[in-house]
């Protein structure tokens, strides 16, 4: 399962992509504008601190307005995707992106039928958003189950379901279990998966032990 960073923030995408488990980047107009910064600039920087998919999100809502400008942001370096909303402007504009070789991420899902439109708009990710949907009291999880369902039973569709809008461990667990392909996390959700009261005390008991005991382990030679 690869793990995405849901940011902007290019000190967090340093820091975080150091740790070997980062497979690329999301950002989204809302993250772009937190760093206050001209968006070009940011995916650049991001591109070229990450050898990942980068998903650069168009600002225009008209197929040719979306095309405009996914050609700016696809020329700035190999691994950008293209972020186009799942409207019907958005499936035409990812058709002919998909068509000319530029990666598509087909953003702002909430249905599995839009999840199959954006399949055959040939979409290489499709983002259905979990958190949003829990936070209308929907089951975000159940989208995700129902997409990956539909994928399974067309595998001429090779859109990888990018689990978005994920908000803590445990729509990290359900995506996995479910076999979503990628799930997009904040950078403090991807540091809450590593935490564990158990581990922290259990390196504490070991250190104890050892210092007691007086062991070490020297250098070699
Ligand atoms: O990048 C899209 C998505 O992950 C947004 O998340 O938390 O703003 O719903 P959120």
């Amino acid at each position: 399962m690869k793990f995405f960073l849901d940011t902007a923030n290019i000190a967090e995408i340093r820091e975080l992509s150091a740790t070997g488990l980062v497979d690329g980047i999301t950002t989204n107009p809302s993250l772009a504008a937190k760093t206050g910064r001209p968006m070009t600039e940011i995916i650049a920087e991001i591109c070229e601190a990450v050898e990942g998919p980068v998903s650069a999100e168009v600002l225009a809502t008209d197929t040719e307005g979306m095309l405009r400008e996914a050609e700016v942001l696809a020329a700035i370096a190999d691994n950008v995707v293209i972020k186009l909303p799942l409207t019907f402007d958005g499936l035409k504009a990812c058709r002919k992106l998909a068509d000319k070789g530029i990666k598509v991420n087909v953003t702002l899902c909430f249905s599995a039928v839009q999840a199959l439109l954006a399949a055959k708009a040939g979409a290489t990710f499709v983002s259905p958003f979990v958190g949003r949907l829990d936070d209308i009291g929907h089951d975000g999880m159940a989208l995700i189950s129902d997409i990956v369902e539909i994928y399974r039973n067309y595998p001429q569709y090779t859109t990888e379901v990018l689990v978005a809008s994920a908000r803590h461990p445990y729509h990290v667990l359900e995506a996995a279990r479910l076999g979503a392909h990628v799930v997009t996390l904040p950078p403090a959700t991807l540091r809450q998966l590593v935490k564990h009261p158990l581990t922290d005390s259990g390196i504490a008991q070991f250190l104890a032990d050892a210092e007691k005991a007086g062991l070490s382990i020297p250098p070699r030679g």
